[in-house]
Protein backbone atom coordinates (compact mmCIF):
# COMPACT_ATOMS: atom_id res chain seq x y z
CA UNK A 1 0.00 0.00 0.00
CA UNK A 2 2.28 2.83 -1.30
CA UNK A 3 0.72 6.00 -2.53
CA UNK A 4 2.59 9.41 -3.77
CA UNK A 5 2.73 11.52 -0.93
CA UNK A 6 3.70 14.73 -0.37
CA UNK A 7 5.13 15.47 2.81
CA UNK A 8 6.52 18.46 4.96
CA UNK A 9 9.11 17.27 7.88
CA UNK A 10 9.78 20.06 10.71
CA UNK A 11 12.23 20.57 12.61
CA UNK A 12 14.73 18.80 10.02
CA UNK A 13 17.84 20.27 11.47
CA UNK A 14 17.04 18.18 14.46
CA UNK A 15 18.94 14.41 14.75
CA UNK A 16 16.04 13.08 13.70
CA UNK A 17 14.64 15.44 11.13
CA UNK A 18 18.71 15.37 9.62
CA UNK A 19 17.57 11.67 9.65
CA UNK A 20 14.75 11.39 7.34
CA UNK A 21 16.35 13.90 5.25
CA UNK A 22 19.26 11.20 5.10
CA UNK A 23 16.74 8.96 3.98
CA UNK A 24 14.51 10.55 1.80
CA UNK A 25 15.91 9.58 -1.46
CA UNK A 26 14.88 5.61 -0.54
CA UNK A 27 11.58 7.15 -1.07
CA UNK A 28 11.40 7.90 -4.57
CA UNK A 29 7.71 8.15 -5.01
CA UNK A 30 7.43 10.91 -2.02
CA UNK A 31 8.02 14.54 -2.38
CA UNK A 32 9.60 15.57 0.75
CA UNK A 33 9.36 19.47 1.74
CA UNK A 34 12.00 19.74 4.69
CA UNK A 35 11.74 22.89 6.94
CA UNK A 36 14.42 23.48 9.45
CA UNK A 37 12.94 26.01 12.63
CA UNK A 38 14.83 29.30 10.59
CA UNK A 39 12.06 28.32 7.32
CA UNK A 40 9.34 27.04 9.39
CA UNK A 41 9.02 27.95 13.30
CA UNK A 42 6.18 25.92 14.18
CA UNK A 43 4.95 28.67 17.01
CA UNK A 44 3.93 30.99 14.28
CA UNK A 45 0.57 29.62 13.15
CA UNK A 46 0.20 32.12 10.72
CA UNK A 47 3.10 30.77 8.71
CA UNK A 48 2.24 27.41 9.41
CA UNK A 49 -1.06 27.70 7.91
CA UNK A 50 -0.04 30.04 4.39
CA UNK A 51 3.30 26.65 4.22
CA UNK A 52 0.36 24.00 4.37
CA UNK A 53 -1.70 26.24 2.04
CA UNK A 54 1.09 26.67 -0.41
CA UNK A 55 1.92 23.04 -0.49
CA UNK A 56 -0.90 21.34 0.27
CA UNK A 57 0.45 18.17 1.67
CA UNK A 58 -1.17 15.25 2.74
CA UNK A 59 1.37 14.62 5.19
CA UNK A 60 2.91 16.53 7.96
CA UNK A 61 6.02 15.02 10.24
CA UNK A 62 6.73 16.84 13.04
CA UNK A 63 10.38 16.70 14.08
CA UNK A 64 10.16 19.78 15.90
CA UNK A 65 10.26 19.90 19.25
CA UNK A 66 12.09 21.73 22.30
CA UNK A 67 13.99 18.71 24.01
CA UNK A 68 16.16 19.88 26.47
CA UNK A 69 14.93 18.47 29.62
CA UNK A 70 16.20 20.52 32.45
CA UNK A 71 16.34 23.64 30.54
CA UNK A 72 12.23 22.87 30.26
CA UNK A 73 12.14 22.94 33.92
CA UNK A 74 13.25 26.80 33.81
CA UNK A 75 11.99 27.76 30.32
CA UNK A 76 8.76 26.53 31.14
CA UNK A 77 6.55 29.29 28.53
CA UNK A 78 8.41 28.24 25.71
CA UNK A 79 8.59 24.33 26.36
CA UNK A 80 5.25 24.50 26.55
CA UNK A 81 4.75 27.04 23.24
CA UNK A 82 6.25 24.16 21.15
CA UNK A 83 5.73 20.94 22.78
CA UNK A 84 2.26 21.56 23.42
CA UNK A 85 0.50 24.62 22.16
CA UNK A 86 2.53 24.83 18.60
CA UNK A 87 1.44 20.86 18.28
CA UNK A 88 -2.55 21.48 19.16
CA UNK A 89 -2.36 24.35 16.16
CA UNK A 90 -0.59 21.63 14.10
CA UNK A 91 -3.40 18.64 14.91
CA UNK A 92 -6.57 21.89 14.18
CA UNK A 93 -4.42 22.88 10.84
CA UNK A 94 -3.86 18.82 9.87
CA UNK A 95 -7.81 18.51 10.55
CA UNK A 96 -8.92 21.26 8.74
CA UNK A 97 -6.85 20.52 5.91
CA UNK A 98 -7.04 16.44 6.18
CA UNK A 99 -3.84 15.81 6.56
CA UNK A 100 -2.31 13.14 8.39
CA UNK A 101 0.08 13.82 11.21
CA UNK A 102 2.86 11.98 11.93
CA UNK A 103 4.58 13.25 15.71
CA UNK A 104 6.91 11.73 18.14
CA UNK A 105 6.95 11.70 21.58
CA UNK A 106 8.57 10.28 24.70
CA UNK A 107 9.37 7.65 27.74
CA UNK A 108 9.18 10.84 29.87
CA UNK A 109 4.95 10.60 29.42
CA UNK A 110 5.61 7.94 32.31
CA UNK A 111 6.50 7.85 35.96
CA UNK A 112 9.12 5.07 35.74
CA UNK A 113 7.74 3.40 38.62
CA UNK A 114 7.34 0.00 36.95
CA UNK A 115 10.49 -2.67 36.28
CA UNK A 116 8.81 -4.24 32.49
CA UNK A 117 8.41 -1.97 29.33
CA UNK A 118 5.45 0.34 29.14
CA UNK A 119 3.04 -0.79 26.42
CA UNK A 120 1.39 2.34 24.46
CA UNK A 121 -2.42 1.83 26.64
CA UNK A 122 -0.26 1.97 30.29
CA UNK A 123 -1.30 4.75 32.63
CA UNK A 124 1.09 8.20 31.73
CA UNK A 125 1.92 10.03 34.56
CA UNK A 126 5.06 12.44 33.69
CA UNK A 127 7.45 13.46 36.17
CA UNK A 128 9.26 16.45 34.82
CA UNK A 129 7.76 19.13 33.06
CA UNK A 130 9.13 18.54 29.16
CA UNK A 131 7.21 15.18 30.03
CA UNK A 132 4.07 17.31 30.49
CA UNK A 133 4.32 19.13 27.40
CA UNK A 134 4.87 16.37 25.19
CA UNK A 135 1.97 14.17 26.89
CA UNK A 136 -0.16 17.67 25.80
CA UNK A 137 0.95 17.60 22.63
CA UNK A 138 0.16 14.23 22.30
CA UNK A 139 -3.58 14.16 23.66
CA UNK A 140 -4.47 17.24 21.25
CA UNK A 141 -3.75 14.88 18.24
CA UNK A 142 -5.82 11.89 20.26
CA UNK A 143 -7.96 14.42 20.92
CA UNK A 144 -8.99 14.91 17.51
CA UNK A 145 -8.63 11.54 16.54
CA UNK A 146 -6.76 12.47 13.68
CA UNK A 147 -7.20 9.86 10.39
CA UNK A 148 -3.85 7.77 9.59
CA UNK A 149 -2.10 9.85 11.94
CA UNK A 150 0.38 8.43 14.61
CA UNK A 151 1.83 9.49 18.48
CA UNK A 152 5.04 8.09 17.74
CA UNK A 153 6.98 7.38 21.39
CA UNK A 154 10.68 7.22 21.38
CA UNK A 155 12.92 6.83 23.77
CA UNK A 156 16.87 7.38 24.66
CA UNK A 157 17.39 8.83 20.77
CA UNK A 158 21.04 8.58 19.62
CA UNK A 159 22.42 9.14 16.24
CA UNK A 160 25.28 10.70 13.97
CA UNK A 161 24.15 13.97 14.74
CA UNK A 162 23.75 17.30 16.77
CA UNK A 163 24.46 16.10 20.29
CA UNK A 164 23.09 13.22 22.35
CA UNK A 165 24.27 10.30 24.69
CA UNK A 166 26.54 8.77 22.92
CA UNK A 167 28.50 11.64 21.16
CA UNK A 168 28.90 13.10 24.57
CA UNK A 169 30.52 9.79 25.84
CA UNK A 170 33.09 10.04 22.62
CA UNK A 171 33.59 13.43 23.26
CA UNK A 172 34.70 13.18 27.00
CA UNK A 173 36.69 9.68 26.39
CA UNK A 174 38.58 11.49 23.31
CA UNK A 175 39.38 14.27 25.36
CA UNK A 176 40.23 12.49 28.47
CA UNK A 177 37.58 13.86 30.62
CA UNK A 178 35.94 11.64 34.03
CA UNK A 179 33.17 9.70 32.61
CA UNK A 180 30.36 9.55 35.18
CA UNK A 181 26.96 8.38 34.18
CA UNK A 182 24.13 7.37 36.09
CA UNK A 183 23.58 3.38 36.81
CA UNK A 184 19.92 3.76 38.19
CA UNK A 185 18.19 4.95 34.79
CA UNK A 186 17.14 2.13 32.81
CA UNK A 187 15.55 2.46 29.37
CA UNK A 188 15.72 0.95 25.42
CA UNK A 189 17.99 3.21 23.42
CA UNK A 190 16.86 4.11 19.74
CA UNK A 191 18.59 4.69 16.43
CA UNK A 192 17.18 7.59 14.88
CA UNK A 193 18.02 5.49 11.37
CA UNK A 194 15.68 2.77 12.68
CA UNK A 195 12.85 4.69 14.15
CA UNK A 196 12.79 6.60 10.55
CA UNK A 197 13.13 3.74 8.55
CA UNK A 198 10.07 1.89 10.92
CA UNK A 199 8.15 5.33 10.78
CA UNK A 200 8.21 5.48 7.60
CA UNK A 201 7.11 1.76 6.91
CA UNK A 202 3.90 2.83 9.03
CA UNK A 203 3.60 5.87 6.86
CA UNK A 204 3.26 3.70 3.85
CA UNK A 205 1.27 0.22 5.25
CA UNK A 206 -0.87 1.43 8.12
CA UNK A 207 -4.21 3.07 7.18
CA UNK A 208 -6.72 3.88 10.71
CA UNK A 209 -9.61 5.75 11.52
CA UNK A 210 -8.35 7.78 13.94
CA UNK A 211 -5.32 8.48 15.48
CA UNK A 212 -3.16 5.29 17.56
CA UNK A 213 -0.05 5.33 19.72
CA UNK A 214 2.67 3.52 18.60
CA UNK A 215 6.04 3.02 20.86
CA UNK A 216 9.39 2.28 18.70
CA UNK A 217 12.92 1.38 20.09
CA UNK A 218 15.78 -0.64 19.38
CA UNK A 219 15.22 -3.82 21.05
CA UNK A 220 16.45 -4.42 24.23
CA UNK A 221 16.92 -2.54 27.58
CA UNK A 222 20.14 -1.52 29.35
CA UNK A 223 21.14 0.99 32.20
CA UNK A 224 23.01 4.44 31.67
CA UNK A 225 25.94 2.91 32.38
CA UNK A 226 25.75 -0.53 30.35
CA UNK A 227 25.06 1.92 27.57
CA UNK A 228 28.06 3.85 28.20
CA UNK A 229 30.54 0.97 28.61
CA UNK A 230 29.48 -0.53 24.70
CA UNK A 231 30.08 2.91 23.62
CA UNK A 232 33.31 3.07 24.92
CA UNK A 233 33.93 -0.64 24.05
CA UNK A 234 32.76 -0.45 20.36
CA UNK A 235 34.73 3.24 19.78
CA UNK A 236 38.18 0.91 21.60
CA UNK A 237 38.56 2.83 24.33
CA UNK A 238 39.52 1.94 27.61
CA UNK A 239 38.43 4.44 30.10
CA UNK A 240 36.93 3.84 33.37
CA UNK A 241 33.64 5.10 33.98
CA UNK A 242 32.55 6.26 37.18
CA UNK A 243 28.72 4.97 37.86
CA UNK A 244 26.61 7.31 40.24
CA UNK A 245 22.99 7.11 41.64
CA UNK A 246 21.31 10.30 41.32
CA UNK A 247 18.34 10.18 43.32
CA UNK A 248 18.46 13.88 44.72
CA UNK A 249 18.12 15.98 41.17
CA UNK A 250 16.22 18.51 41.02
CA UNK A 251 14.80 17.56 37.67
CA UNK A 252 13.22 13.94 37.91
CA UNK A 253 13.73 11.86 35.30
CA UNK A 254 11.94 8.43 35.39
CA UNK A 255 14.12 5.10 36.53
CA UNK A 256 12.64 2.66 34.35
CA UNK A 257 10.99 3.77 31.25
CA UNK A 258 11.91 0.86 28.50
CA UNK A 259 8.82 0.51 26.17
CA UNK A 260 7.46 -2.57 24.77
CA UNK A 261 7.93 -3.22 21.09
CA UNK A 262 5.64 -5.90 20.96
CA UNK A 263 2.62 -3.84 19.26
CA UNK A 264 4.64 -2.12 16.14
CA UNK A 265 6.61 -5.66 15.84
CA UNK A 266 3.66 -7.11 14.75
CA UNK A 267 3.38 -4.97 11.87
CA UNK A 268 6.64 -4.85 10.25
CA UNK A 269 7.67 -7.46 7.87
CA UNK A 270 11.66 -6.81 8.89
CA UNK A 271 12.50 -7.44 12.64
CA UNK A 272 13.95 -4.23 14.70
CA UNK A 273 17.67 -4.22 15.56
CA UNK A 274 19.04 -4.84 18.90
CA UNK A 275 20.30 -1.82 20.90
CA UNK A 276 23.66 -2.72 20.74
CA UNK A 277 23.55 -3.68 16.77
CA UNK A 278 22.13 -0.01 15.81
CA UNK A 279 25.11 1.16 18.48
CA UNK A 280 27.74 -0.12 15.82
CA UNK A 281 26.32 0.94 12.67
CA UNK A 282 25.66 4.11 14.24
CA UNK A 283 29.67 4.53 14.87
CA UNK A 284 30.69 3.01 11.72
CA UNK A 285 28.73 5.26 10.07
CA UNK A 286 30.40 8.63 12.44
CA UNK A 287 34.02 6.72 10.69
CA UNK A 288 35.79 6.98 14.30
N1 LIG B 1 16.46 13.05 21.92
C1 LIG B 1 15.92 12.08 22.65
O1 LIG B 1 16.61 11.37 23.42
C2 LIG B 1 14.44 11.81 22.55
C3 LIG B 1 13.89 10.82 23.38
C4 LIG B 1 12.52 10.57 23.29
C5 LIG B 1 11.74 11.29 22.41
N2 LIG B 1 12.31 12.25 21.64
C6 LIG B 1 11.44 13.00 20.72
O2 LIG B 1 11.84 12.72 19.39
C7 LIG B 1 11.63 13.88 18.57
C8 LIG B 1 12.90 14.22 17.82
O3 LIG B 1 13.93 14.50 18.78
P1 LIG B 1 15.39 14.94 18.34
O4 LIG B 1 16.33 14.26 19.26
O5 LIG B 1 15.56 14.83 16.89
O6 LIG B 1 15.37 16.48 18.76
P2 LIG B 1 16.38 17.62 18.36
O7 LIG B 1 17.63 17.07 17.79
O8 LIG B 1 16.46 18.54 19.54
O9 LIG B 1 15.60 18.34 17.17
C9 LIG B 1 14.48 19.13 17.39
C10 LIG B 1 14.49 20.17 16.30
O10 LIG B 1 13.34 20.99 16.46
C11 LIG B 1 13.74 22.32 16.18
N3 LIG B 1 12.83 23.29 16.76
C12 LIG B 1 12.80 23.76 18.04
N4 LIG B 1 11.85 24.69 18.16
C13 LIG B 1 11.24 24.79 16.96
C14 LIG B 1 10.21 25.59 16.45
N5 LIG B 1 9.58 26.49 17.21
N6 LIG B 1 9.84 25.45 15.15
C15 LIG B 1 10.47 24.56 14.35
N7 LIG B 1 11.49 23.78 14.77
C16 LIG B 1 11.86 23.90 16.06
C17 LIG B 1 15.12 22.42 16.77
O11 LIG B 1 15.81 23.52 16.23
P3 LIG B 1 16.92 24.28 17.13
O12 LIG B 1 17.92 23.20 17.52
O13 LIG B 1 17.45 25.29 16.20
O14 LIG B 1 16.21 24.83 18.32
C18 LIG B 1 15.71 21.10 16.35
O15 LIG B 1 16.31 21.18 15.07
C19 LIG B 1 11.13 14.97 19.50
O16 LIG B 1 9.74 15.02 19.44
C20 LIG B 1 11.55 14.50 20.88
O17 LIG B 1 10.70 15.00 21.88
C21 LIG B 1 13.64 12.52 21.68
Amino acid sequence: MVNNYKIILTGASGQLGRTFLKISNKYPSHLFHFFSKGDLDITNFQLVENVIKNIKPNIIINCAAYTDVNSSEKNKKIANLINNISVENLAKLCYKYEIRLIHFSTDYVFDGNTDSPYHETDKVNPINFYGYTKLMGENSILKLNLKDSFVIRTSWLFSEYKTNFVKKIIDKANLGIDIRVKENEFGSPTYALDLARITMYLIQNIKNEGAEIFNISNVGICSRYEFAKKILEFTNHNKKIYKFYDDNSDIKRPIFSALSTKKISKLLNFKINKWEDSLKLMIKEMKL
